[in-house]
């Protein structure tokens, strides 16, 4: 007795034909670059938790960019390690600035090829490593205090050039606050991927130690979201979107699939999934042990990312993929 064999099943005989018949593909378009440049060191830096990615000196960020350029991956987001850190970040919104010295640089280098994308938070900056102001007798972040230093961030960010800003602290309020301030300083065309679901998670470990922000007390989980939720992701995402919100963002993405759909299928606006340091170091981790293939496991995981409706996907496996893809 023979069987029919199933439509779906004559589609993926050959690479071609699943090519033809797929429903979503990865390609270079989709992938946004993280880097990570520190003040004060004469030599790139490897991260330790992070095999293949480095805190770049100011030099080695150009070629950096001008590589990742000329992979027409369209962007890059700049996290800076100041050499200075206080109470207040006030480092972050100096106008000599590690990110906004970098800004500057890279505008230069590659003119209007790149899409320059700052991340706006405090935690790279502040001594404490809180993403925000924190009160002196609460110990918690201050909300209010701690938007108008990010909107004073991102005045500073779009002045060195920045296409666009992407508060990251999960702070009320923050993407109107940083509207209004760029839209009073004549920054009207500079846009804003607000980071909307990002959840308190473990998997951001290695950043920390790439960008030196752990915490110095207590956690995040106060102002980031709580990983049991998914309907929250709603209601931040559709209030972020209200205050002008060009872009938005879930993170991580791998864990939060299922909020990435629910968001996409919500909204309009572009969205992006952040595949973050934890996904990209276990990913690492095994294949070094040979545990896996990780080149294959990282095409999978950022392909499912897109599945689940993501536009693009902002990860450290950028230039390996986009040379993969070009290959
Ligand atoms: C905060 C920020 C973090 C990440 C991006 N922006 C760290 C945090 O919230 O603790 C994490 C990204 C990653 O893990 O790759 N400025």
């Amino acid at each position: 007795m023979s069987f029919p064999q199933r439509r779906s099943r004559r589609l993926r005989r050959t690479p071609a034909l699943r090519r033809l018949a797929g429903e979503t593909s990865l390609t270079v378009d989709d992938l946004v670059a993280p880097l990570f440049v520190k003040e004060g060191i004469d030599a790139p830096e490897p991260v330790a938790s992070m095999p293949g990615v480095v805190q770049h000196t100011q030099e080695s960020l150009r070629k950096e960019a001008r590589a990742i350029a000329d992979l027409r991956i369209p962007a890059v987001i700049l996290f800076g390690v100041p050499a200075f850190k206080d109470g207040t970040g006030s480092q972050a919104d100096a106008r000599d600035g590690v990110v906004q010295v970098a800004l500057r640089s890279l505008r230069e280098e590659v003119g209007d090829d790149l899409v320059l994308i700052a991340d706006d938070c405090l935690d790279e900056y502040t001594d404490h490593g809180h993403c925000g102001i924190v009160d002196p007798v609460s110990h918690e972040v201050d909300n209010d205090a701690t938007i108008e230093r990010y909107a004073e961030i991102a005045v500073t960010q779009a002045d060195a050039g920045a296409d666009i800003v992407a508060p990251s602290g999960m702070m009320d309020g923050q993407v109107g606050a940083i509207r209004a301030a760029l839209d009073a300083a004549g920054h009207t065309t500079t846009a804003i991927l607000a980071y909307s679901a990002k959840y308190a998670s473990a998997l951001y470990g290695p950043f920390r130690d790439a960008a030196e922000c752990a915490p110095s007390f207590g956690d995040r989980r106060a102002y980031q979201m709580d990983a049991a939720n998914s309907r929250e992701a709603l209601d931040e995402t559709a209030l972020d979107i209200a205050e002008g919100a060009d872009m938005v963002m879930v993170k991580p993405a791998l864990a939060y699939l299922d909020v990435i759909a629910a968001v996409r299928d919500a909204f309009d606006v572009p969205v992006a999934g952040y595949h973050v340091s934890g996904e990209y170091a276990m990913v690492k981790a095994a294949a070094e042990r040979g545990w896996l293939d990780g080149d294959a496991v990282g095409l999978e995981h950022l392909l499912a990312i897109k599945r689940a409706g993501a536009d693009f996907v902002l990860t450290y496996l950028a230039r390996a993929v986009a040379e993969r893809l070009h290959a």
